[in-house]
């Protein structure tokens, strides 16, 4: 599996399989839930008001990826992903990794290197169900990462979290940092009926200045765009995934319209070390 870290505060030991679980050297223990997944998540975690992403948006996200309109995106990505010439398994981790499409689309010839990092409860025992060979974590990635040092080969993070001075921390020398964000089309023509006018907002843009200040240099940028066309239980779900509170009037202006072409976008962004 892959090699945690211990997520005490001040601790950083590294986890070590025992019969019951998981345990540093300064014997901080960690269970394994019973559907499989490795709970990290501290005290302070566990009291958040925002414990990840609602039930509602992770399974209208589950459902939306099921339809298969990610799969182009898969395509695109899964040629920055390969890193061809390395014979040793790979290490991956995946922040924010949801319910866990991406993973075994992207690295399912290396379950042992990979590792999903998720907040919602809801969300990693779904990508545990997916994908019990692979290491699924629930820990907030908004602290510090459950890796050692220098000890992760891609951090990918789709749609999902961006603690750069963590994922600078934790990626390898040669190691590649993939990110993924809505695309300024994206589903621009569901947002132009919500909210009357869609507004294109360019955020790679501002994620690239982010962490080339904190040191990691952007190599490449591709826009991923796709047109399909939706039906109505597809726009729900599109809505539901990507607004938190449509009000009432809004959702009832989408409500009676019953197939919808739309477009998705996404910027993706590949980053090394200086
Ligand atoms: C838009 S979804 C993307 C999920 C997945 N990468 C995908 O593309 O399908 C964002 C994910 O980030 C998770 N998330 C939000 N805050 C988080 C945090 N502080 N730590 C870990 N995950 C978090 C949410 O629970 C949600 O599953
Ligand atoms: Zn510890």
């Amino acid at each position: 599996m892959f090699e945690l870290r211990c997520t005490v505060r001040n601790c950083q030991n590294l986890l070590n399989p025992t019969e019951t679980g998981l345990t540093c050297n300064a014997r901080h223990h960690f269970d394994r839930a019973k559907q499989g997944y490795w709970n990290l998540t501290q005290p302070q975690d566990r009291k958040s008001k925002k414990p990840g992403d609602c039930d509602e948006a992770v399974l209208a996200r589950h459902r939306w990826l099921e339809r298969g309109h990610a799969a182009g995106l898969v395509a695109e990505l899964s040629t920055w992903v390969k890193m061809d010439g390395r014979d040793t398994t790979l290490r991956t981790l995946d922040l924010g990794c949801g319910e866990g499409y991406f993973g075994p689309a992207l690295f399912s010839d290396a379950p042992d290197g990979y590792c999903g990092i998720d907040l919602s409860k809801t969300a990693i025992k779904l990508a545990t169900r997916r994908w019990p060979a692979a290491t699924w974590v629930l820990a907030n990635a908004d602290r510090e990462l459950p890796a050692a040092e220098a000890s992760v080969d891609r951090v990918v993070s789709l749609f999902g979290r961006r603690p750069i001075t963590e994922i600078k921390r934790c990626l390898s020398p040669e190691g590649i940092c993939v990110i993924a964000v809505p695309g300024e089309e994206d589903l621009i023509e569901l947002r132009e009926q919500v909210q009357q006018a869609g507004h294109r907002r360019r955020r790679g843009d501002v994620i690239v200045e982010e962490m080339e200040d904190a040191g990691l240099r952007c190599v490449e940028q591709r826009t991923w765009k796709h047109q399909v066309t939706l039906d109505h239980d597809a726009i729900q779900d599109a809505l539901a995934m990507t607004y938190r509170a449509v009000r009432h009037s809004q959702q009832a202006r989408l409500s009676s319209i019953d197939t919808m072409n739309v477009t998705l976008a996404a910027d993706l962004l590949l980053f090394r070390h200086k």
